[in-house]
């Protein structure tokens, strides 16, 4: 038992944890109960954590192997960690603006994701999250008959391929180091609803996006049934909205939650320092 203060934020995931020093190795109490309320929060947010780049990588670690992150450079001397940065005046299109499961289309995707924030603007910036456990729970009858056995085809072409939105034709002021690929024409295919392996709950898996299709199904049909499974998922009663501070960790469950960033902190700069959960084959045993 440790001295966990776990605030739920009233939204439709989120909590506040304090009580912790996460500066600091935890033990093996303080990850078990981290672990439960990041399975029954799904976002979880630790202000006031000043944590260094072998912090972050440190709490990770407690949660799984890291992932591997494709796509991007990793900051100097630290291969696990990404910087999500945008200056004050670029003029690049907001990184990661449409709704996503980070890396849905890896065989093995991550089970989390972990952001510290460094340079948090004064304001704007927020992040935003949507449920997938509650909007599959809350999904008429009808929907769901719809979706209930298919399988999806993901893919990373559209951000990631030298002719995707952080190809060849990016703005040449992005300060973020993406590396686009001809592997983001990969295709990999999962459920779209699956059991959470740790809670055993139904989830809705990922969104039209990394989502290119519906296996077995014409483009013709496919587009119009996950642009309705969409416009479901990102109801606004599924959200949760986070409020950025600088030092604050937040770490969230890519297996039943989407996310989004927004803009809104124009001439301001905004950092954050990225890890991935990998997939953990432990919590499935
Ligand atoms: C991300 O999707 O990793 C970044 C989210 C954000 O910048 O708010």
């Amino acid at each position: 038992m440790t001295t966990l203060d776990v605030e739920p934020s009233g939204q439709a995931c989120g909590a506040t944890v304090r009580g912790v020093d996460l500066t600091k190795p935890l033990s093996d109490d303080a990850v078990g109960d981290i672990r439960a309320a990041w399975l029954a929060h799904k976002v979880l947010a630790f202000p006031d954590q000043p944590m260094s780049n072998q912090d972050l990588e440190r709490f990770t670690l407690n949660f799984g192997p890291f992932g591997n992150d494709p796509f991007f450079a990793a900051i100097d001397g630290h291969p696990n960690i990404a910087a999500i940065r945008r200056t004050e005046n670029e003029t690049s299109a907001l990184f990661a603006e449409n709704w996503h499961a980070d890396w849905s289309f890896q065989e093995f995707p991550p089970d989390g994701t972990c952001l510290h924030g460094r340079l948090i603007p004064p304001v704007g910036g927020d992040t935003l999250f949507t449920n997938q456990q509650a909007a599959l729970a809350a999904m008429p009858a009808d929907l769901r008959a719809k979706i209930d056995d298919i399988v999806v085809v993901h893919s990373a072409r559209g951000g990631y391929a030298p002719d995707g939105s952080y190809g060849e034709d990016d703005a040449a002021d992005r300060s973020m180091t993406i590396v686009p690929s001809d592997e983001a024409y990969a295709t990999q295919t999962h459920s779209l609803i699956r059991t959470h392996p740790e809670t055993g709950a139904e989830t809705l898996y990922s969104v039209l996006g990394y989502i290119i299709g519906i296996e077995g199904m014409s483009d013709d049909e496919a587009r119009p049934l996950l642009a309705e499974v969409y416009q479901w998922q990102i109801r606004q009663e599924f959200q949760y909205c986070h409020k950025w501070e600088a030092d604050m960790l937040v770490m969230w469950d890519n297996r039943c939650v989407l996310h989004r960033a927004t803009g809104g902190y124009e001439g301001h700069e905004r950092l954050l320092h990225r890890t991935t959960i990998g997939y953990n084959p432990t919590v499935r045993a």
